[in-house]
């Protein structure tokens, strides 16, 4: 973290958990055993019939909801989809972009990814953009050019101004759900180099504004370690979010 220059931001990613009744129980359990939000901003990316109990859940604390996908047209033929419009007249204030299970299960690409984040910010949402390597890329030792790629596809005709709404999330594929987590050194490299691809881009000031969270098997023993690290600047936990303990020490951790 580097609490000078950009926010923390803990994002719990629920994916395909939870109903909306269990969701708002999760959401009142959450609430009393978060102390004060004095450095982080916490974020919960809930399944979309989730989002009017979550929003209703949270409006007496400092939670913002966020979808995880949405589609990057207005409206249209596109039979199952949600467009930005419709989360946002929901109360939504994130989006999770390009996740590593959409992008292997759903089809999602670095060109529909690139589409989703113009729509996100054209719709005033925040997109948490994900990126990642396999363990075949990492152990090839092609992350470094996986990720710059990335990066640099998702940001394709994305201006200065815009960029300081997005947020980043390293996940590295291998890490999540896996309880394998990349180590502090692992992770805080390619947070840094993601920093880097923005600041060849953009300058400097803006690089050093984004907020790049590190996601993978984060729980609260090894959150404190990650969130150390100056590079890491939150976190976007699946499995852990999913019990109020683990969520909020992870959160608290965040607060120290
Ligand atoms: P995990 O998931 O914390 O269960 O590894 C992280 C994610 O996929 O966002």
């Amino acid at each position: 973290m580097n609490r000078k220059y950009r926010r923390t931001i803990i994002a719990g990613n629920w994916k395909m958990n939870k109903t909306p009744a269990e969701a708002k129980a999760l959401i009142e359990e959450l609430k009393t055993k978060v102390g004060k939000q004095k450095w982080c901003d916490v974020v919960l990316c809930v399944p979309f019939v989730d989002i009017p109990a979550a929003i209703r859940a949270t409006r007496d604390a400092k939670i913002s909801i966020a979808a995880q996908n949405m589609h990057f047209e207005k409206s249209g033929a596109f039979t199952g989809e949600v467009s930005a419009d419709m989360l946002k007249e929901l109360g939504v204030k994130y989006v999770v972009i390009g996740h590593s299970e959409r992008r292997e299960y759903f089809g999602e690409t670095d060109k529909t990814v690139n589409l989703k984040v113009k729509a996100a910010l054209e719709n005033g949402l925040r997109p948490i953009v994900c990126v990642g390597e396999s363990l075949d890329q990492r152990e090839s030792d092609i992350t470094a050019e996986h990720i710059t790629m990335q990066v640099k596809l998702a940001l394709a005709d994305i201006t200065a101004d815009q960029l300081r709404k997005i947020v980043f999330a390293y996940e590295p594929i291998w890490a999540i759900g896996t309880g394998k987590t990349a180590t502090a050194e692992q992770a805080s490299e390619v947070c840094g180099l993601i920093r880097a691809v923005i600041r060849a881009k953009y300058g400097a000031r803006v690089a050093r504004s984004v907020t790049i969270q590190y996601g993978g098997s984060m729980n609260p023993k090894n959150a404190a370690e990650l969130l150390a690290q100056l590079d890491i600047d939150g976190g976007l936990i699946g499995g852990a979010s999913l019990k109020a303990d683990d969520f909020a020490a992870i959160i608290n951790a965040a607060n120290q």
